[in-house]
């Protein structure tokens, strides 16, 4: 039988190449592997302030994102996280063995909260439950995410242990997986914070749908540290991330890329950055709209039945060893 892989993006702001290269990618590369399920999270959007009309749309567009990016319906089972409903309620059964001091811990609620407990909407504080409800309703093996997400994961490991312990053996603990380059793609603007959907200032993003002209632009006015030699130093974190990127949208090993710059300028390295980055998303631009509405509409319900189907045996398994049911 094959192992089982679990993964989502949320539908807020536009996808940028960071979740391209630490997620998306890997999710394509493993599909055949595994029998995968990607789930559009948008629970999980609420837990900061959406607007409702845009909610919905973006939910489909990051359905046409995942199947424009390679994950392929034949394959891997593509679906919209409240059309399960055992997420929800696995949530609250997960919410009454999970400790306030775990989630206390979690330092994206303390970035997305801005540090203010007292002002912080509670979805917010227990939004790694939920996620933790995703990854153990449907056994999963192992977990594609970016290295903002390892400290979620280790909670929803936690969680599988602890009900795992207190009422038999119910949830498979699942692993991550984190790829070694490409897990934290840095800012343009500043190499010290990851890219983000939500950065204030856009030029430190490269959007997956962003144009030629945009991407080229990004890219020439990326900050860049002292020193010229174009390898990767660790030191040097503007420079490293840039050929990061580089690294990853060609294809080349981390070796043939220093040879390839030795003995060249920042102008050059910026040129071919911009070309290779503009040539790696365009088949994924020409994709996007490749499928009908109607075609999505049905993508996505066979989708969460599929998904219902096995989450809901192990709601059912929870509610018996817990004795709701
Ligand atoms: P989100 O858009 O926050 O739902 O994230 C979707 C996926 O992209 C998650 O697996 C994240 O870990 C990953 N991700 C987000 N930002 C970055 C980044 N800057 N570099 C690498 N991976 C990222
Ligand atoms: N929290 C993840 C993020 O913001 C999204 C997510 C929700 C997720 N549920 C998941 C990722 C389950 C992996 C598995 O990126």
């Amino acid at each position: 039988m094959k192992k089982r892989i679990f993964s989502g993006a949320q539908p807020t702001g536009e996808l940028h190449i960071g979740n391209y290269l630490g997620a998306l990618k890997n999710w394509v590369a493993l599909q055949d592997e595994y029998e995968s399920f990607y789930c559009i999270v948008n629970l999980h959007a609420i837990t900061l302030p959406q607007d409702p009309h845009g909610l919905r749309q973006k939910t489909l567009d990051l359905a046409k994102i995942y199947l424009a990016a390679g994950v392929d319906p034949a394959k891997a089972t593509i679906f919209i996280q409240s059309d399960v409903p055992e997420h929800a309620e696995l949530t609250w059964v997960l919410s009454c063995i999970a400790r306030m001091g775990e989630l206390e811990r979690m330092t994206q609620f303390k970035d997305k909260g801005k540090g203010n407990a007292e002002r912080a909407g509670v979805g917010l504080f227990t939004y790694p439950i939920l996620m933790a409800a995703d990854i153990l309703l449907y056994q999963t093996d192992l977990v594609p995410v970016g290295q903002d997400q390892k400290q979620h994961l280790e909670l929803s490991r936690d969680l599988a242990i602890r009900f795992n312990r207190d009422f038999g053996e119910t949830f498979k603990v699942p692993e991550p997986y984190i790829p070694k380059a490409g897990a934290s793609i840095k800012s343009l603007q500043d190499p010290q914070k990851k890219m983000s959907k939500s950065d204030e200032n856009l030029k430190g993003a490269i959007f997956l749908m962003d144009s030629a002209e945009t991407i080229t632009k990004k890219i020439k006015s990326a900050v860049t540290d002292s020193g010229t030699d174009i390898t990767f130093d660790e030191s040097r974190p503007a420079i490293n991330n840039l050929l990061t990127i580089y690294q990853l949208v060609t294809g080349k090993s981390g070796d043939e890329c220093i040879a390839h710059f030795e003995g060249k300028g920042y102008g050059q390295f910026k040129g071919e950055l911009a070309e290779a980055t503009v040539e790696y998303l365009r088949p994924f631009q020409d994709r996007v709209n490749h499928y009908s509405d109607k075609e999505l509409a049905e993508i996505l319900k066979n989708g969460a039945d599929k998904a219902r189907a096995i989450s809901s045996a192990t709601l059912a398994d929870v509610y018996h060893k817990t004795g709701i049911k």
